[in-house]
């Protein structure tokens, strides 16, 4: 895709599901990765997956030490920052504890808020780049289950328009894709009852693959979606409609 082969692009949460995806999407288009995740067995596995053009940083979002491994990366410059790590931690509000709340929050919206502060500091003074943030269809029409998961994800839509409109001048786009049920390892291991509730909803009666996710943010991150921002992609099969 046009102007992604050699930008220089960091994924959070890149060592699973969508995000590991995603990387090895940009990897194919030529650009270099910035790959940022937990402590991982996962590490030596990526680090084989892409060869060259990878640097990979251990490092907890929500933490200062984790931050801080970030930035030095970020003051080297950057094209894309995609903040793609995010977490459950589900039970129905009365039993919902603080710890499930304060957790889901520091990853899905309090680490994308410093992160993408981070990014923007930087892509004002480059006149250029694009942040694109991790959303969900739950964000829509809400989720048992997840009061504090579906609060951060409709927050990240707030926070993605509003950093539209703040950064647009300064030649920088900030855009949200919200999936809608993605096959990762963790939705496969679901009861297949479940899955079928899942594909059920979808118009495309499937549930989508990561590499339906990957290829939307590389979509946004190109020079195709130029004049794109400030917007939230459903990338769902449909499920939105309803
Ligand atoms: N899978 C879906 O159906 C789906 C649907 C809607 C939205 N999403 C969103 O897409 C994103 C990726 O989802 P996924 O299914 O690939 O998840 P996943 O659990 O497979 O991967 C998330 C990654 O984030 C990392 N991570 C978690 N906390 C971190 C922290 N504090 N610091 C650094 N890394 C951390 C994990 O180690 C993991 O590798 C998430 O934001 C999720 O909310 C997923």
């Amino acid at each position: 895709m046009k102007g992604l082969s050699t930008s220089r692009v960091f994924i959070t949460g890149a060592a699973s599901g969508i995000g590991r995806a995603t990387a090895q999407r940009f990897y194919n288009e030529g650009s270099n990765l910035v790959l940022v995740d937990m402590p991982t067995e996962e590490e030596s596995e990526l680090k084989a997956m892409f060869p060259e053009r990878m640097t990979y940083l251990q490092a907890d979002v929500t933490t200062k030490v984790g931050l801080d491994k970030i930035q030095e990366q970020v003051n080297l410059g950057l094209d894309v920052f995609i903040n793609n790590a995010g977490i459950t931690r589900d039970a129905t509000v009365h039993k919902m504890t603080d710890d499930q709340w304060d957790q889901v929050i520091a990853v899905n919206l309090t680490a994308i808020f410093k992160l993408s502060r981070m990014a923007a500091i930087k892509m004002k003074e480059q006149k250029s780049g694009v942040i694109l943030n991790a959303a969900s269809v739950v964000a829509h029409y809400g989720n048992f289950g997840q009061t504090n998961y579906t609060a951060t994800k409709a927050g990240v839509i707030a926070m993605t328009k509003t950093m539209a409109k703040e950064l647009g001048k300064d030649g920088v786009r900030v855009n949200a894709i919200a999936p809608g049920f993605i096959g990762t390892p963790m939705v496969r291991k679901m009861p297949e009852k479940v899955l079928e509730m899942m594909e059920g909803k979808a118009p495309l009666r499937r549930l989508g693959e990561p590499e339906d996710i990957a290829a939307a943010y590389a979509f946004l991150a190109s020079e195709d979606a130029s004049f794109i921002t400030g917007t939230c992609l459903n990338v769902d099969g449909g499920v939105v409609l309803g």
